[in-house]
């Protein structure tokens, strides 16, 4: 079977799989989401999805989630199902279907969704030699952006705006600071080789990737610093970068079409890259 989905307790094709017009996923974005990289069959940083979940779940008020054991069973038998060594597993939580009112209805089972698509995470390594390009955008989202919900529309038309100017990412920029990418963390290197990034707050998203990688950081001695930066300090910078599930870690070579640094990803990236990857590969095996 190709790309698979599972919705409150079916298993399928994708293109069969559906839910409710009533669902308030679809109605209000009354849901969260989580994307977990797959790699050689397994889950990259489970237990960090799984958490992050959890938190935003209870922060919305929505219940009913299956236990974490269970959704480990459902996660790995859809992986099984899609015969994909490499993929990308979708998780979608919503409040579940009733009638549109705004309140939430009573007695609704929250509806669980998965699917299971292929995804190629060779396509990263080549971009982390070349590095990609990036303009900035106002930051216009809401003020709870450390919530994972499906509530996306800015984030949508900042990366249409990014695929339209030919490049990778939108960044964010809130009171001049830059907060994260449309679906990626952001960073900075400074000319003393300090990494610095938005520290956690309701403006971002704690990536799960960012963990990761602030921690393999910090193991190998190099300076982190979570605090805001602006788009002057990125514009100078002699080397930004992005995170996330999808690209783990890729060098930002080009922002609102000047070059960064060099216009070559930098050594503060490429020793990070390697530390990102090798990480990967402890935890799952992995190899190019
Ligand atoms: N996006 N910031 C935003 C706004 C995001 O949407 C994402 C992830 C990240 C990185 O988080 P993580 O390292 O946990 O992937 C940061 C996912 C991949 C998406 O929407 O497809």
């Amino acid at each position: 079977m190709p790309a698979v989905a599972y919705v409150n307790g079916r298993y399928g094709p994708i293109a069969e799989a559906g839910v409710s017009v009533e669902d308030r996923g679809f109605q209000f974005a009354d849901s969260l989401y989580e994307v977990v990289a797959v790699l050689n069959g397994r889950f990259l940083d489970w237990e960090k999805h799984l958490w992050r979940l959890r938190r935003g779940l209870s922060a919305l008020f929505i219940e009913g989630l299956p236990s974490d054991a269970a959704l480990a069973h459902i996660a790995r038998r859809l992986v099984g199902l899609s015969r994909y060594a490499d993929g990308l597993l979708y998780i979608q939580v919503s409040r579940g279907a009733g009638r549109r009112d705004h309140p939430f209805p009573a007695d609704t089972p929250a509806t669980l969704v998965l699917t299971m698509r292929r995804f190629d995470f060779r396509q990263r390594l080549p971009q982390l030699e070349t590095g990609v390009p990036a303009i900035s955008v106002p930051d216009q989202r809401w003020a709870r952006c450390d919530l994972k919900t499906t509530g996306l529309l800015p984030a949508v038309l900042a990366k249409q705006e990014a695929r339209a100017a030919g490049a990778f990412e939108a960044l964010f920029v809130k009171d001049g600071t830059v907060t994260e990418g449309g679906s990626t963390n952001i960073y900075m290197v400074t000319a003393d080789g300090v990494i610095v990034t938005h520290p956690l707050s309701a403006r971002i998203l704690p990536g799960i990737a960012r963990d990761t990688l602030l921690d393999l950081a910090r193991e190998a001695q190099m300076k982190v610093e979570e605090r805001p930066f602006t788009i002057e300090e990125a514009r100078a910078a002699p080397e930004l970068f992005l995170t996330s599930t999808t690209a783990p870690i890729l060098p930002i070579i080009r922002l609102d079409g000047g070059a960064v640094g060099t216009g070559r990803p930098g050594p503060v990236t490429a020793r990070l890259g390697q530390l990102a990857w090798a990480e990967i590969g402890r935890q799952t095996g992995w190899k190019p």
